[in-house]
């Protein structure tokens, strides 16, 4: 499996044309005012507000530019810091294709209404502090889970998601199976793919906070059925192409102890069995 990280700027051109050829776009090149973008970005200290540090901004960044979608599905929205970024980088791309639209880039869910680190603050708070111009351009979809992403309009083109919702095991599964239904083909970014490991590395180094080590998204990406590509704590699959394959993804995973409640694990899983290909 091919591992791409993306330490600091400086690395972003060098590390964009190695995964630029993983994904069959060998040649592709960042946007302009991509690299200016994410270098002010990425200077800036969000803490209390973003949850990618430097290294996935730089990672999601890199794969939304190359993949290039028109539009694009994420679950958990929290502040809307992932939000912002990834659809100012599809803006500009859109800039740069000189056709700037007016429909949405980018559809976000959340269950929350409110910020949960700090609740006196909206959902997607953050995309005025960061890309302000997009706001038109980005639809929340506060107080709904992965099942609402049915209701989304859709013109059968979808081909990129961002899933960081729930990490607790089997909700990943559940997220990925409902997002792929919708998708046309093309890839999903998983974060905290290597949480319990990224969880014990902050530990070691005194600064875990409260995090939980879910271990959800990551058997989503250890088991995938297709091609993939792992940043650390956040990685891309590709939506095979016979869904059929999907079946191999979803029983081993039965054998690991679900992380929610008993009542909330059954829910879950008669929807993975309903949802079964
Ligand atoms: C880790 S945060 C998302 C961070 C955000 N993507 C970013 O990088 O800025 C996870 C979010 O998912 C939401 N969430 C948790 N469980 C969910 C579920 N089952 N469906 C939808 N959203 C969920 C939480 O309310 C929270 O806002």
């Amino acid at each position: 499996m091919l591992s791409v990280e993306i330490a600091h700027i400086g690395q972003y051109l060098t590390e964009y044309s190695r995964l630029a050829t993983a994904l069959d776009k060998a040649g592709a090149a960042p946007a302009p005012g991509e690299v200016e973008f994410l270098t002010e970005t990425t200077a800036r200290d969000w803490r209390g507000i973003g949850m990618l540090p430097p290294a996935e901004v730089l990672f999601a960044a890199a794969v939304t530019s190359i993949l290039a979608p028109p539009s694009a599905i994420e679950l958990g929205t929290a502040s809307g810091f992932s939000t912002a970024i990834i659809a100012k980088i599809m803006a500009l791309r859109e800039a740069e294709r000189g056709a700037p639209g007016k429909s949405p880039l980018l559809h976000t869910i959340d269950k929350c209404a409110d910020f949960p680190p700090d609740p006196t603050k909206p959902i997607g708070f953050a995309i005025d502090l960061v890309a302000p111009e997009l706001r038109e351009r980005i639809v929340l979809h506060p107080l709904h889970d992965s099942s609402f992403c049915q209701e989304l309009p859709s013109n059968g083109e979808l081909r990129f998601a961002f899933i960081d919702g729930n990490h607790r095991h089997p909700w990943p599964l559940v997220d990925v199976l409902r997002i792929q239904a919708r998708m046309a083909g093309g890839w999903i970014l998983l974060h905290d793919i290597d949480l319990p490991a990224t969880i014990a590395r902050a530990q070691a180094e005194g600064r875990a906070g409260d995090l939980q080590p879910a271990s959800g998204a990551k058997h989503v990406f250890d088991f995938w059925p297709d091609a993939k590509i792992s940043a650390g704590n956040i990685g891309l699959v590709r939506v095979p192409s016979d869904r059929r394959s999907l079946g191999t993804l979803i029983t081993p995973l039965r054998d690991f102890p679900a992380e929610v409640s008993a009542g909330s694990a059954t829910k879950r899983w008669r929807e993975i069995d309903r949802l079964r290909l």
